[in-house]
């Protein structure tokens, strides 16, 4: 292949082309992002996922049973754990989600405690096998009263490293100092330090492995969170905020109960944190069960969503929503500049629900956000590629989640789209194996060399498209390893710091992510042409120049002559980095051996004669070509 990448005439790229997506699905948010390390910290339920026991188990030969009180602690949280017992110390234990990571850091935790004991509370942490190793503990003097709940903190330094994340958190109390014996319990919760040291923050290896990516936008709360699955339990926005202890939680669509704890402020603090322009998901009248809303329900609908942005937007002395959120400590307004009506509404209840989309619910939303805030660039949650028409000065939205070919095949499949039909896409990945039964067989379970050169091939003929496309994210980001309901995930991990895994799409997103384009230029092709090898050319803000390409189905490695049209001198240098996989293309990364497939090459290129980059990629390769400054 020789190719010349023209001096001018391409587009102007998104300046946020690559980004995060985020829902709670495979314990990616409680027992994943989100750093709460006690599990079933508030016993919540729902008609789904009635209040249980979970997590929880007895110490001391304590008795520990779910009570409603008539005087709960909060009408948020009605229902708590009593605990009882003879003598000596008693109490409860928890398991963590799936496991405590304990190391010599500071963990910082509260509880909150009902009746009359005149004694101290110990916290540990400790071993869940055998001798019960303590590896922190500290006493609490008890504040407590009949008739009142009272929150008690502390903090909790272990004096060593646990060897493995097999380890449980235990708070007793003595029994006989206890009136009657027995205390009741609601909100227990512990936090290991987090990403920033925001307080109910995220946990950082998790952050950081997103943050390496140098994303530019996050799409929340979903996904399916956002639709519930049935037409009541969507996620309100409204009941994610403020004190834990007013948060009731809510059944998560994706077969576990859900604390809320991760909530919209700690979204947009996510956002702030990694300099990410939200994009913000409101719920527009659809569950995942196919329910949808009449035109009446709708309106109320546009009205809570307009709340949501007035909640987050609005000035703190002259809106009613911004001054709920200065009570809540937060004065100063976000700025919300994308939102996005629905999720997937072509999909559930369609073709009744979807024709209620294109008919009047997606219509109602975008004249009433045109009304108020017409800054704001909506989204509709179908693209053009879902039979929707798109009006124009709105965009859509597409989720290819397809095979490693079909994802290839699909390199050029926005070239059509024009700029009155811009689109993101919210969500990408390859999911399931050539040859086999697509959606109708399993997901796979972790992301794959061939579907990673795949994805980085479509992200190529996204890039091609930068002034149409907003952004581009993966999706789901993160697997939980012990339990999961999506197997092709960005990142996995575990309670086990250990254990989280960059997969090979993660580096493969992150070569062409990091090195984001300001715009585009065309590429004269002298001889060779599209497949096996692809590309994309253009400048950075920085002043270089890129060329970015991938190779899929080929036998031989492949040779490339790159030429930037005016950078004709000899010896000029460029940066080139390539990354390889295993031979055999299904090969992964795998949390438990640790072994990474990813190879990355890095060299540094001289221009020969005319200014010729020359060199050769090999099969199921990706790779940039950065020149040093213009
Ligand atoms: O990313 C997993 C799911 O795929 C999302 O919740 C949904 O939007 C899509 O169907």
């Amino acid at each position: 292949n020789e190719l010349v990448v023209k001096a001018t005439g391409g587009n102007v790229s998104s300046p946020i082309m690559y980004g995060l997506m985020h829902e709670d699905i495979n314990n990616s948010g409680d027992g994943g992002i989100y750093a709460e390390l006690i599990s079933n910290r508030a016993f919540q339920g729902s008609p789904r996922f009635p209040s249980n026991l979970d997590g929880w188990s007895p110490v001391g030969g304590a008795q520990l049973a779910l009570k409603n009180l008539s005087q709960p602690l909060s009408a948020a949280l009605p229902t708590s754990v009593q605990v009882s017992g003879e003598k000596g110390m008693i109490g409860l234990a928890n398991s963590g989600y799936w496991g405590i990571d304990v190391k010599k850091q500071k963990y910082t935790g509260s509880f909150y405690v009902k009746g009359e004991y005149e004694g101290k509370f110990t916290v540990s942490l400790q071993s869940a096998l055998g001798d019960k190793e303590v590896f922190g503990k500290v006493e609490v003097e008890s504040q407590s009263v009949a008739g009142e709940w009272t929150q008690h903190n502390f903090t909790l330094v272990p004096r060593k490293n646990a060897p493995n994340s097999n380890n449980t958190f235990a708070l007793t109390f003595k029994a006989e100092k206890a009136k009657n014996r027995s205390l009741d319990f609601n909100l227990i919760s512990l936090f290991p330090p987090t990403f920033n040291n925001r307080p109910n923050g995220l946990r950082p290896d998790l952050v950081e492995a997103f943050a390496a990516l140098k994303p530019k936008f996050l799409r929340f709360p979903g996904g399916n969170m956002l639709m519930g699955n049935t037409i009541d339990s969507y996620w309100k926005w409204h009941l994610t905020l403020g004190p834990l202890k007013d948060r009731p939680g809510m059944a998560g669509t994706w077969s576990y109960q859900l604390t809320n704890g991760m909530g919209l402020i700690e979204y947009m603090q996510w956002a702030d944190d990694l300099k990410l322009e939200p994009i913000l998901g409101v719920w527009a009248g659809l569950s995942l069960d196919g329910a949808f809303y009449d035109p009446n329900q709708t309106a109320e609908a546009v009205q809570y969503a307009l709340d949501e942005i007035e909640f987050l937007t609005g000035d703190a002395k002259r809106t009613k929503w911004g001054a709920v959120r200065a009570a809540l400590g937060y004065p100063k307004p976000w700025r919300i500049r994308y939102v996005e009506i629905g999720n997937e509404d072509w999909l559930a209840g369609a073709p009744a629900s979807y024709e209620a989309y294109k008919n009047y619910r997606f219509p109602m939303f975008y004249k009433a956000f045109q009304e108020r805030y017409p800054d704001i660039q909506i989204i509709a949650s179908p693209s053009v590629f879902d039979n929707m028409t798109i009006p124009a000065g709105a965009a859509g939205d597409w989720h290819p989640y397809l095979t490693p070919d079909n994802m290839v095949d699909s390199w050029d499949r926005l070239d059509p789209l024009t700029r009155d039909n811009l689109t993101i896409v919210g969500e990408a990945a390859v999911t399931h194996p050539n040859g086999g039964l697509g959606w109708n067989g399993p997901l796979g379970s972790n992301p794959w060399w061939i579907g990673s050169v795949a994805e980085g091939i479509f992200l190529l003929g996204v890039e091609r498209n930068g002034d149409k496309v907003i952004g581009v994210t993966y999706a789901p980001l993160l697997r939980n390893l012990n339990r999961w309901q999506w197997g092709m995930t960005l990142v996995q991990h575990a309670a086990d710091t250990k254990l989280t895994t960059r997969s090979t799409s993660w580096y493969v997103w992150k070569l062409l992510g990091e090195k984001p384009l300001k715009n585009t230029l065309p590429v004269t092709i002298n001889k060779g042409g599209i497949n096996p090898l692809y590309w994309v050319a253009g400048e950075s803000d920085k002043g270089t120049s890129l060329f970015k390409a991938a190779v899929y189905n080929t036998t031989e490695p492949v040779s490339v002559s790159v030429r930037f049209e005016g950078q004709e001198k000899k010896g000029a240098k460029a940066t080139l980095t390539v990354l390889t996989g295993p031979e055999d293309p299904y090969g992964f990364n795998d949390p438990f051996t640790g072994v990474n497939v990813v190879k990355e090459m890095k060299k540094t290129l001289k221009a020969e004669a005319g200014g010729v980059y020359k060199f050769s990629l090999p099969r199921w390769s990706v790779a940039v070509l950065e020149t040093e400054k213009r």
